[in-house]
């Protein structure tokens, strides 16, 4: 046994109960998991310890994994997405959770800290902050924990640098890099979900107006696709010479971020790495500019930089805050520079958080059934093909098979 929960008020229940029953909905693999696992219980007598973005679709992963026998205990991967009515419906349904929207730097590690006290078998991590505390701080429990998956590419990168260095001690399966994740979670679920934090914040017009999207990868094309969609001229600033290539064909204009800073009307970082808008930009931007982080940290937008150039900040609403900068221009900071998406959204689409937390049920099964090394491992192909095809399946959408003549053809090559 470890603590009990510790959150922001559990009579906000009802109204996370109905976020979560809305979501569950819409989430027809997961559905399908939930039927086998109340049947088998595949994890009963495994405490698995999470710690992702505490909002309605995570909370029905949490459910389903309760289902499959599990003790689930969860803590939050960023203090601005967690939803307070969605947390206090998972403590009623009996999962332990600790988490508060907007919680201090010291509270958000001291809750991270207690669902290790838990002792979890099993780790899901969103960002690398719950296996990388667990290094820092509990030695004992790293040579006992069986395992983790995790969700997002700042994470993976995270583990791989542990691993190089001989420093990550147990496997991780790397789900972002499952087909089912990053072509659907990263380019649709962050394209769609980072102009819906956007656009309910700001409510401002994106038809006609420039913007900047810093980084294309998968999360970035999809975001740019979407900016696209809705009007905007794109203008992609990139540092690989491939995937500048790809914006291009892709339709979009390239050129560095000193060139775009003075065109853009949005700024939207997805680049995972930091200080990448910073005081030379900000200088150069036009009054009114828009500027919003869709990767994993708030190192992106440099706060710093920004503060330094002000003579004044102000929140004029929830989730917009303006800099006067010292050279008349005012620029507008959305969600403290957090992820957008979840801290002035509800994140991705269910349809689609559907697939990768599939993919990461199935990974944790997969884990609770077999024994492997430490290091950064990936998504075995299979699992990836049953999502895909449960999906399918669950839209009613049939596909064509090859004939045994087909097969022998490609494979007498
Ligand atoms: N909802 C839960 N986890 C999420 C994530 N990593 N990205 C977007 N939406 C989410």
């Amino acid at each position: 046994m470890g603590p009990k929960s510790e959150i922001a008020n559990i009579e906000l229940a009802p109204s996370g109960e109905k976020k979560i029953h809305w979501a569950s909905a819409h989430m027809p693999v997961l559905n399908y998991l939930i039927a086998g696992y109340e049947q088998t219980k595949p994890l009963k007598g495994f405490t698995l310890g999470l710690c992702l973005h505490l909002e309605a679709k995570t909370a029905y992963l949490a459910h389903a994994l309760k289902c499959a026998g599990a003790n689930v205990v969860a803590c939050a991967s960023n203090p601005l997405s967690t939803q307070d009515d969605v947390v206090a419906a998972m403590v009623k349904a009996g999962i332990t959770v600790f988490a508060v929207h907007g919680s201090s730097p010291q509270d958000y590690e001291r809750y991270l800290s207690m669902v290790l006290d838990w002792e979890p078998q099993i780790i899901i991590d969103d960002g690398g902050d719950l296996v990388s505390l667990a290094h820092a701080t509990r030695p004992e429990l790293v040579k006992k924990i069986i395992g983790g998956c995790e969700e997002t590419t700042t994470g993976v990168t995270r583990l791989r640098s542990m691993a190089k260095e001989g420093a990550l001690e147990f496997p991780m399966i790397s789900v972002n890099d499952a087909n089912c994740k990053y072509l659907f979670d990263n380019r649709y679920g962050t394209g769609q979900s980072t102009w819906d934090g956007i656009n309910r914040t700001t409510n401002l017009v994106v038809a006609g107006k420039c913007v900047v999207i810093i980084g294309y990868g998968w999360c970035g094309r999809g975001t740019a696709m979407r900016a696209k969609g809705l009007g905007a001229r794109v203008i992609v600033c990139e540092v690989d010479p491939i995937k500048a290539n790809e914006a291009l064909m892709d339709g979009h204009e390239v050129m560095p971020l000193a060139k775009a800073a003075e065109k853009g009307d949005y700024f939207v970082t997805v680049t995972g790495n930091f200080g990448v808008v910073r005081g030379e930009h900000f200088e150069r931007m036009k009054n009114g500019a828009v500027l919003a982080n869709a990767g994993h940290f708030d190192v992106e937008i440099c706060k710093p930089d920004l503060e330094a150039l002000s003579v004044s900040r102000n929140l004029i609403k929830p989730g917009i805050e303006a800099f006067k900068l010292k050279n008349g221009n005012t620029l507008y900071l959305l969600a403290e520079g957090r992820l957008v998406n979840l801290a002035a959204g509800d994140g991705h689409p269910a349809e689609i958080m559907d697939m990768s937390f599939a993919l990461q049920a199935l990974c944790v099964e997969y884990l609770s059934r077999n024994t492997l090394p430490p290091g950064v491992h990936p998504v075995p192909f299979e699992l990836d093909q049953q999502v895909a095809s449960l999906r399918l399946e669950a839209l009613g959408v049939e596909i064509d098979t090859l004939d045994p003549q087909q097969v022998k053809y490609l494979n007498s090559w």
